[in-house]
Parts: C-alpha cells; structure tokens; sequence
C-alpha cells in the first residue's frame, strides 16, 4: 500500500456512518474505525464497511498481556481487516505475539502498527504519571525502534516526528500521523498540527483525518483537497 489518507470516522452509529460514507462515490476513501464506533456495532461495522470496497484502519490500541493479545488479533485477522494497533507500552513479547496471533494460517496478515505515546501525553504526564524520566523525542524513537525489532511494520505518531522515526527504524517502517489540519483550519483540540502537504513533505507515509473531512460543509471535496495535497 502506498502514500494514502485515511478518514477517521469518529461517529457513534452505523446509520451515521453509512450515511457519510455514501457521499464518496468514485474514490472509496480508507476508513479509520475507532473505540466508540466499534464498540457501539461491533465486528458488523467492520464486515459492513469492507463489503463497501473500503479498506479499514481498526484503531483499538490493545494493550494487555501477551497472550491475550495474540488471540484478540487472530479476530481481527478473521475480520480482514487491512491495518491494526497495539500500544507500544505493552512491551515487545505482547507486540511479537499480537504479530503471530494476526497471522493467517496461509502466512498472510494485515498490517501491524504501534502506538508509541499518546499526542495527549506531554512531557509533564510523562515524568509525573507514567515516572518515565526521558525527553518525549527518544521515548517515541524507542518505542519505535522496539516495535520494529518485534517485527511491527510501523507506528502512530505525529507528523511532527515522522523523520525522526524513519531515520531511527528505516523509510520502510510506516509512519501513520494523525494531527492534520488545511492551512486555514480550525485546530479543535489537536496541539501539534500539520498541513496534508507538510506531512507529505516530512516523509508521512499515511494521515489519519477525521474533523477537517467529516465537519466540513462539503466531505467530499475536502477528502479530494487532502488526497490532491497529500498523494498525488
Ligand atoms: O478529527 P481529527 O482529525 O483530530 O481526528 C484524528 C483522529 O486520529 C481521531 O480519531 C483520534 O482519535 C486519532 N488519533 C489522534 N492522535 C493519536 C492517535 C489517534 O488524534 N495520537
């Protein structure tokens, strides 16, 4: 898979997101399912939006001992899903095994990507609440470079540390950034932000865009600006 924005459909139902994912009529865009809306519909979501011809970011960050994780990840990889996630805090043993769970019995497997820290994680909470006592750069770039010996095939991070990631762990491992804003747009609660073509720009191989796409007066249009800026 190549260079390609993803549309985090953050909604609550599957009437709202169904409804939103009609309006795409030529390009059909690939869609990030999250905690809320899985959680609300369960695997039918997944199963409803892939016989759409989407390809799906399933964004349930697990977290949890080992062996737990690999089995949850042979479920998804029954649910053919195209991209997964783990936290990266859950060590490189839960990443190794959550990578083997996920493997089909035919050797074939969906992409594997960890979470390093949280964008809403700086470095106060850092020190504070997790006692990790190093610069918020080299714990990305640590997780990082641990999910890829565990055998990942890249991390979430923010677009503002897609180089750093790539020069530690190689251009191959994925760099998937959320954080993306049009020039002109509104910030809502992302901090650290960045334009389609300035991730581009820093290496990104995916962006992850929910409200600039889904709140916009015309989500189509905006998709097409995001794909323009971004892919071609
Ligand atoms: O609406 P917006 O473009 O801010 O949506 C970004 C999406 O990426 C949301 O689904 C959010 O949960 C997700 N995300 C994020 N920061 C992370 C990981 C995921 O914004 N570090």
């Amino acid at each position: 898979m190549g260079r390609d924005v993803i549309v985090a459909c953050d909604f609550s139902s599957a009437g709202e997101t169904l409804a939103f994912l009609d309006m795409f009529r030529e390009k059909k865009p690939f869609v990030k399912i999250g905690m809320e809306l899985f959680y609300a519909e369960g695997p039918s979501i997944v199963r409803q939006i892939k016989e759409r011809g989407h390809k799906i970011f399933l964004d349930l960050k697990l977290h949890d001992i080992p062996n737990t994780v690999k089995k949850a990840m042979a479920v998804l990889a029954r649910l053919d899903v195209d991209l997964c996630n783990v936290h990266a805090a859950g060590t490189k043993e839960m990443m190794a095994a959550a990578l083997e769970g996920l493997t089909r019995p035919d050797g074939t497997r969906p992409l594997l990507i960890a979470v390093t820290q949280l964008t809403s994680t700086d470095q106060s909470s850092l020190e504070n609440d997790l006692m990790i006592h190093a610069p918020m750069a080299q714990v990305v770039t640590h997780y990082a470079k641990t999910a890829r010996d565990a055998g990942l095939d890249g991390v979430v991070c923010s677009p503002l540390e897609a180089e750093k990631v790539h020069a530690s762990c190689g251009k191959a491992f994925l760099t998937v950034t959320p954080g993306v804003r049009f020039a002109e747009g509104d910030m809502g609660d992302q901090k650290r932000v960045m334009t389609p073509a300035q991730a581009k720009n820093v290496g990104s191989d995916y962006i992850v865009v929910g409200r600039p796409i889904t709140a916009a007066a015309d989500p189509v249009a905006a998709y097409s600006r995001c794909v323009s800026e971004f892919v071609d």
